[in-house]
């Protein structure tokens, strides 16, 4: 055992002695008995972009604690922060050297527990990010794992000898660029990654990794951590015969040949260790968010485990990646509601272009911004929101491949920018560095952070971030959005998404100009027992309000309307 590996045992020996009473969460249901993160709203903080306290241009822990007031008064009721662990930073925190402890340029241990001390204060929770597919390779498990081929942890990657002479294992690709295995001349060996050659991938068939992982996760949650969202959970398991993945037509974006990852991706045995992971999970009541990039809502909902066993709250990504109209969005939150599980809505994260910019057409950028936050945050469903989102932060890519810090943005340039762009500083102010840091960021701040910041935003009563905190508002507080079904209205209109929540105690009509031309949508709710409906508006944007009795909207360009409806002809409405 190595001395570092010795630290590694010791500090979960002691984790567990020292802190397992100190943190107990908030009860685990909510005032309707329902577990808490099914009406929670989820925020997703990026800490090195998030608040810097100590000055050196990347957000901290405690920068992150200075801030949990504007999370509460936003209505966020747990945080996500990315990973915050030490790590040489390849991959900015996706590469792990050490899973139980606090990367010093975030912190310290002490600092997690009194962020989540504090957080708990305001009724937030805290998300960890859990790296499971792979480690860094500074990690004191690779490092004895490449030292020799008898090592102890040889086998807790994944290493393989060459086909034939400079010929790796198979043909499979990492999704960051180059090949997926690296040669290691020492041992005459290559290991797999599916990430950076800096990120080998975990062997999930060895039993002492999976102990090994599942005994961080008690770490964490011994010190008050509510539950995991799971790194690339799809890419856990390899095909133990490494057979070449089958080439497809055409070329990704670093101009190599396509292949359908058929065995290295999605291997029915993760489900398995998904089972076993929730197993650890429920003696914490902890809730597991899964990274799940699907392809259909079927693929969706094997994450759930046929028993609900599996993840409770699987991201719904396919959604940032549909067609912006509203059929797509129609047709596909209806499979979405309907399928096995509950839904979880995403529209933005730190490796995707930033929802603003995705869906902006510069014009009525702000108006498109309040439409999707008003979609996504009254269906059924618990929305995972980015930071920056309730500001309309926009994307602020590398100008030239000289900036880049990605490292797959330095590989794939000009066609590949990286991921910077959306993860620019946090923009509290209008004064230097959008008010994220008295240095230079690690990341530049765009123009727009002038108007867009949670300063001037506060102020009027029109900004992304104003409409944010009534959409959240009501969300927490009408029954019918907080429990109520969906039902999809108007089902053939191509350009406005109009859908009912409605519950025991109330109905809820939504209505959303997807469109940039004026529209009038009609409606007839007499089959859903509101023959002559009443409108009670709770929340407009660029719409104009019903005469009397509900029979049309006049919405503008990305116009939202929502109003609470009763029928007149009902004696007690
Ligand atoms: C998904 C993470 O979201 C991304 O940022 C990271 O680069 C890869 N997994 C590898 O960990």
């Amino acid at each position: 055992m190595t001395a570092s590996i010795r630290r590694w045992a010791l500090a979960l020996l002691l984790a567990g002695c020292c802190n397992a009473l100190a943190h107990a969460q908030p009860a685990p249901k909510n005032a309707t008995g329902q577990e808490w993160w099914r009406h929670a709203i989820f925020y997703e903080v990026y800490p090195r972009s998030f608040a810097d306290s100590n000055s050196d241009g990347i957000g901290d822990l405690n920068g992150i604690a200075a801030k949990l007031d504007y999370l509460h008064d936003l209505g966020v009721d747990a945080i996500w922060i990315t990973p915050c662990f030490p790590s040489p930073q390849v991959d900015f925190g996706y590469d792990v050297s050490d899973y139980v402890n606090i990367d010093p340029m975030y912190g310290t241990l002490d600092d997690f527990d009194r962020l989540v001390s504090e957080a708990r204060k305001r009724n937030i929770r805290v998300i960890l990010d859990f790296v499971v597919n792979h480690t860094s390779d500074q990690h004191a498990w690779f490092l004895d794992s490449k030292s020799s081929k008898t090592a102890a942890y040889r086998d807790w990657y994944v290493w393989h000898d060459a086909k034939g002479p400079n010929r790796p294992p198979n043909n499979w690709l990492s999704t960051f660029g180059s090949p997926a295995w690296k040669y290691d001349p020492a041992t005459k060996q290559y290991y797999y990654h599916y990430f950076y050659p800096e990120q080998p991938d975990l062997n999930w068939r060895n039993p002492a990794v999976e102990k090994a992982m599942f005994d961080a996760t008690r770490f964490w949650y011994k010190r008050g951590v509510a539950g995991f969202r799971l790194d690339a959970v799809d890419t856990l398991y390899e095909d133990p015969q490494l057979r070449d993945d089958p080439v497809l037509p055409g070329k990704d974006k670093f101009g190599r040949p396509k292949l359908d990852e058929k065995y290295n991706k999605k291997l029915p045995e993760l489900h398995l260790a998904l089972q076993r992971l929730r197993t650890v999970a429920d003696e914490y009541d902890a809730v597991l968010i899964g990274e799940t990039w699907t392809n259909d809502v079927k693929e969706l909902e094997e994450y759930y485990g046929n028993n609900g066993n599996e993840l409770q709250l699987p991201m719904d990504l396919q959604l940032t990646k549909l067609t912006f109209s509203a059929k797509s969005f129609r047709e596909h939150i209806k499979a979405v509601d309907s399928a096995r599980g509950w839904p979880t809505y995403v529209i933005s994260n730190h490796d995707i272009p930033r929802s603003y910019t995705r869906y902006g057409d510069g014009v009525h950028s702000d108006d498109i911004a309040k439409m999707m936050a008003a979609f996504y945050l009254t269906l059924r469903g618990t929305p995972i929101m980015y930071y920056g989102e309730e500001l309309g932060m926009q994307n602020n890519d590398p100008k030239s491949k000289e900036d880049v810090k990605d490292p797959i943005g330095v590989l794939g340039w000009p066609k590949e920018k990286g991921r910077d762009g959306e993860r620019t500083p946090m923009q509290w102010s209008a004064g230097p560095n959008a008010g994220f840091s008295s240095a230079k960021p690690w990341l530049p701040v765009p123009e727009s952070a002038k108007t867009h910041n949670v300063e001037t935003e506060t102020g009027n009563e029109r900004s992304v971030l104003s409409f944010y905190k009534k959409v959240i508002h009501l969300r927490k507080t009408e029954p019918a959005l907080i429990e109520g079904s969906y039902i999809p209205l108007n089902e053939s209109d191509p350009n406005v998404l109009s859908y009912l929540r409605k519950s025991d105690k109330e109905t809820i009509l939504v209505v959303l100009n997807f469109s940039a031309t004026p529209q009038t949508p009609r409606f007839d709710l007499a089959k859903l027992g509101f023959p002559s409906p009443k409108t009670e508006a709770l929340l407009e944007n660029a719409a104009g309000a019903p005469d009397g009795v509900l029979k049309s909207i006049k919405l503008d360009a990305y116009g939202v309307y929502a109003a609470r409806i009763s029928d007149a002809a009902a004696p007690h409405n």
